[in-house]
């Protein structure tokens, strides 16, 4: 995810922990360590972007989750760009292929972490990972999934939510 902070100097971070929370309004909920830097950028600013990483940015996701926005200018590191949001002060990465603009909700402190809930205030997905009716392929997206340690991206396709109620 992107924060920028009262300075103004992009950041981000990876995130594991997350959820949908709400489908309306739509809202999206991370937990965030209480001594990351992000939080409190997120805190100065009251809103984050949301950026899902492809198979391919493993390392770029790797570099973001290992270094510290205190001392490493990550969208370089990484060579991001950084894509100014609609909505938000916080930017997005251009690169990743689907990118939420959140507006901050609520914060809960929950032992060493807090759960931050975004509103999500705008959706930007690419052409390409979109099927012919317009939703997201999640074949053609191929998304990076962050499991038990370790970095894997989806299988086949096994069926659709709901199949066993008609
Ligand atoms: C795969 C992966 C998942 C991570 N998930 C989380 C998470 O859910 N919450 C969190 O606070 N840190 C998580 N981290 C650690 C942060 O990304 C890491 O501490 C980062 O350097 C903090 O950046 P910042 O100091 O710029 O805020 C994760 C790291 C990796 C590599």
């Amino acid at each position: 995810m992107t924060t920028i902070g009262a300075e103004g100097r992009p950041n981000i971070i990876t995130i594991g922990a997350s959820s949908i929370c709400s489908s309306n309004p739509p809202i999206v909920g991370v937990a965030i360590g209480r001594a990351q830097y992000s939080l409190e950028l997120i805190k100065e600013t009251g809103d984050f972007g949301v950026n899902l990483p492809s198979a391919d940015q493993m390392k770029q996701t790797d570099i973001c989750g290992t270094r510290s926005g205190q001392t490493v200018d990550k969208f370089s590191a990484c060579g991001f760009t950084v894509q100014p949001g609609s909505q938000i002060r916080t930017p997005l990465i251009e690169e990743c292929p689907v990118s939420m603009e959140c507006e901050l909700v609520q914060s809960v402190p929950l032992g060493n972490h807090e759960w931050v809930m975004g509103k999500i205030v705008a959706v930007h997905v690419d052409e390409e990972i979109l099927d012919e009716a317009g939703n997201l392929d999640s074949g053609k997206a191929q998304p990076l999934l962050g499991v038990w340690g370790e970095y894997w991206t989806l299988g086949e396709k096994l069926g659709d939510w709901h199949y066993t109620r008609s």
